[in-house]
């Protein structure tokens, strides 16, 4: 019986081939913060109010104008195939039911030109390739294609070792293409070089432009048109970096632990970042998101909305676009549970009073 979504991560690890199951739950080197993402968590407590009259709550919220459902996002997640055949296009359909906004990864299966048009609520994340053409060709397309943000994703200047994905040698399987890069050494992960250990990291090693800086975002754009979300943030200071820059909104993430092992999990780093940027700016988060009660505890600490990304897969292996509009139902109704025990009517009444740290 699936309760919850450990009940589907379980039927997940069960399933799936050793390389591809490996790929996508694996964290950085030792995965010290892909665990402490999760055990974060029990070191903040509820204080809930009693007698608010909860019998009706309200959930839905906006994000850069696009009123949505509920404040809880799919985060951008490659390769969205290997888990099941309809990959990126069930998610974006699942996305469109909940009325909730799905980031499409720059290296997933299905194109812009395939995902973009499905939902009016997309972002298109990107990795900035070494070839400045080519991004600039894809910023280009974006906005006629549908999607209404980009999301930058600033903590890959290379990617970190996943220990699981060397020992398995991991690869896409050859039947599979990376849908934005057909017709290019990237399509396929064989046609870069022979490696005896992950080729996804030889694939990124040549994709990935590790020169970037700050003064990059205006580029972006202004080659888009569109709003630019910053992702990958920890520090307050490269927040208020990133929003002198002109970013319309900043990510705090460590990419699910994925990238540099031992970064603090990112629940810590909401109250810092929002004390120091102030009120207005738009905060999302993701990491180790997998309860109703987390998401509060996002939200009171200074969150505008949270994402989540292996989930999605869990719910995509499970059952396609059913099986993640499963995932964001059971996160959306524990969310209501929570509030309703918290006290709270609406978001705006969920507030720093409601966490307490434990010491
Ligand atoms: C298998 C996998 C693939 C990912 N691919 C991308 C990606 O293409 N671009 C990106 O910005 N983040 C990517 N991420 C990071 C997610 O966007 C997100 O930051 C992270 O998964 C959130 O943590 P969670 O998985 O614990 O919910 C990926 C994460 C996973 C697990």
């Amino acid at each position: 019986m699936i309760v919850n979504l450990f009940d589907l991560e379980k039927k997940f690890t069960k399933k799936l081939p050793k390389g591809i199951e490996g790929y996508y739950s694996s964290g950085a080197r030792d995965e010290v913060t892909l665990k402490r993402n999760r055990s974060i968590y029990n070191e903040y407590e509820l204080l809930p109010r009693l007698l608010r009259d909860v019998s009706e709550v309200d959930i839905r919220t906006s994000i850069l104008g696009l009123d949505i459902d509920m404040p809880i996002l799919i985060a951008p997640v490659a390769m969205q195939q290997m888990a099941h055949k309809d990959g990126e296009t069930a998610t974006a359909n699942a996305a469109k039911t909940l009325n909730t906004i799905m980031s499409h990864s720059t290296i997933s299966n299905k194109s812009i030109n395939e995902i973009g048009p499905i939902h009016n609520k997309t972002f298109f994340q990107l990795y900035f390739s070494k070839d400045r053409n080519f991004t600039s060709e894809m910023l280009k397309n974006c906005k006629s294609l549908g999607y209404k943000g980009i999301v930058f994703t600033v903590d890959a200047p290379r990617l970190g070792t996943r220990e699981r994905d060397e020992r398995n040698s991991f690869k896409m399987p050859s039947d599979l293409k990376l849908g934005n890069f057909v017709g290019t050494k990237f399509e396929h992960f064989d046609k870069i070089e022979e490696y005896d250990g992950s080729s996804m990291r030889v694939h990124s090693d040549h994709l990935f432009d590790p020169s970037l800086t700050f003064d990059i975002i205006p580029w972006i754009k202004e080659q888009s048109s569109l709003p630019v979300l910053v992702k990958g943030i920890l520090r307050p200071d490269d927040a208020t970096q990133a929003l002198s820059y002109g970013a319309d909104g900043i990510i705090i993430s460590n990419h699910g632990g994925r990238q540099l092992d031992t970064v603090v999990p990112t629940l810590k780093q909401i109250e810092p970042i929002r004390n120091t940027i102030g009120y207005e700016p738009l905060i999302i988060v993701d990491g180790g998101i997998r309860r109703g009660t987390d998401i509060l505890k996002c939200l009171a600490l200074g969150a505008d909305a949270v994402q989540i990304g292996r989930p999605i897969l869990w719910g995509l292996q499970h059952e396609g676009q059913k099986g993640v509009e499963l995932v964001l139902n059971m996160l959306k109704s524990e969310l209501i549970e929570t509030m309703i025990l918290s006290g709270c009517k609406n978001l705006d009444e969920v507030t720093r009073d409601l966490v307490t740290k434990v010491y």
